[in-house]
């Protein structure tokens, strides 16, 4: 049932290109620069909204601070992430102006759960952004936006990832049109992007025999520090909390301008640094920090679109060009460098020990 694969992770990395076909299929409307997304947000609502605030947890939460960056840009709109168990609502918010969303793979997740349930009780609108058909996030939330990815048994989320920062940037298009503060132009090129995905995201699954023999010579390392600006940092992020739950080596994601305030004294010829050089990352500020870190000796292993940064790269892996869904490639080349690595080890991948697929305690 793992089509041939070792594990379920490598399976569901592999289904990424349908997965995001699903995600996107018959939401697009090219012509008109426009997405049709099945959920009642009237555009009179959408005009007065203040705030929208998004609560997840784990990888969840990185694809809403990913989607929190596109929603402010095209859509106008201030943005706030929470960790779902540090979740409140207060702060003088207006509930009617403000929209909560939860982004949830499971629909299962407690803390996500009791956060959104917060926000409605104080008034908030409330939207699921899930994977799980009938899930109780579900049918709490007023409306709901499927990811559609298909089911996924590995305890890592990957192909769910990938299809909730497709979904929820389809969202963000949705409402900027709606709110009139993004043009159809602009918006037919972030369209453009999205549909780009299933097929980049194939063109780096091509590569990974040399991701493999990348992942083989840095495996042993003693910690692994993962940088990234804008939409590369919550990719960052993600790439370490990958690395770290199915390797259980130490792995670390920063903003790369924090590298110098402090995680620099950590960096040494055996912590590779795996840095986000795409575009929407903010490249040439991240080579400065690429070049802090190896000028103390520590291997850099860049993620880069048109070939920047290879000349300071001991490992270059390449990423297709596709504006600003480049960073969200780059993560494809950490799932299977994480992926790699665990395997080298011998873990339990698809189970990884203290782990559980859905988390229903707080
Ligand atoms: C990491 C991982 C977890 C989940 C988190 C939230 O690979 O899978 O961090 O993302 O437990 O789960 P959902 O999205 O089901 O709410």
């Amino acid at each position: 049932e793992k089509g041939g694969y070792d594990h379920y992770m490598l399976k569901e990395i592999h289904e990424q290109p349908r997965a995001l076909r699903q995600a996107l299929s018959g939401r697009v409307d090219e012509l008109a620069g426009d997405v049709d997304l099945d959920v009642d947000l009237p555009t009179e609502y959408l005009d007065s909204l203040e705030e929208i605030q998004i609560v997840a947890c784990g990888t969840s939460y990185h694809a809403g601070l990913y989607a929190a960056q596109l929603l402010e840009r095209y859509a106008d709109v201030r943005v706030s992430v929470h960790v779902a168990s540090e979740y409140e609502f207060g702060g003088g918010r207006d509930p009617w102006r403000t929209l909560a969303v939860a982004v949830t793979q499971s629909g299962e997740t407690a803390e996500t759960l009791s956060a959104l349930r917060e926000a409605a009780r104080a008034g908030a609108r409330t939207l699921a952004v899930t994977n799980t058909v009938g899930s109780t996030v579900t049918r709490d939330a007023d409306e709901t936006l499927y990811i559609r990815a298909g089911p996924e048994i590995g305890v890592a989320a990957t192909k769910t990832f990938v299809s909730q920062v497709a979904t929820l940037a389809l969202l963000a298009v949705h409402v900027g049109r709606r709110r009139d503060t993004i043009p159809a132009a602009d918006a037919r090129d972030v369209l453009d992007a999205i549909r780009g995905l299933p097929g980049a995201v194939q063109q780096i699954l091509d590569t990974d025999s040399q991701i493999r023999e990348v992942a083989r010579e840095y495996a042993d390392s003693s910690a692994f520090f993962f940088i990234g600006r804008k939409l590369g940092h919550p990719v960052a992020l993600e790439g370490a909390l990958k690395l770290k739950e199915i390797s259980y080596d130490h792995a670390e994601g920063f903003p790369a301008g924090e590298l110098k305030h402090g995680p620099l004294a950590l960096v040494t010829d055996d912590t590779p640094i795996i840095a986000v050089l795409t575009r929407g990352a903010n490249p040439d500020a991240t080579l400065n920090s690429v070049k802090e870190a190896e000028s103390r000796g520590a291997p850099v292993i860049g993620l880069s679109s048109a070939g920047r940064g290879d000349k300071y790269a001991d490992a270059a892996l390449s990423v297709p060009d596709l504006g600003v869904m480049e960073p969200l490639l780059a993560n494809v080349h950490m799932q299977l460098l994480a992926y790699h690595i665990a395997n080298a080890k011998g873990r339990a991948i698809d189970k990884p020990r203290n782990l559980a697929k859905s988390v229903t305690v707080e």
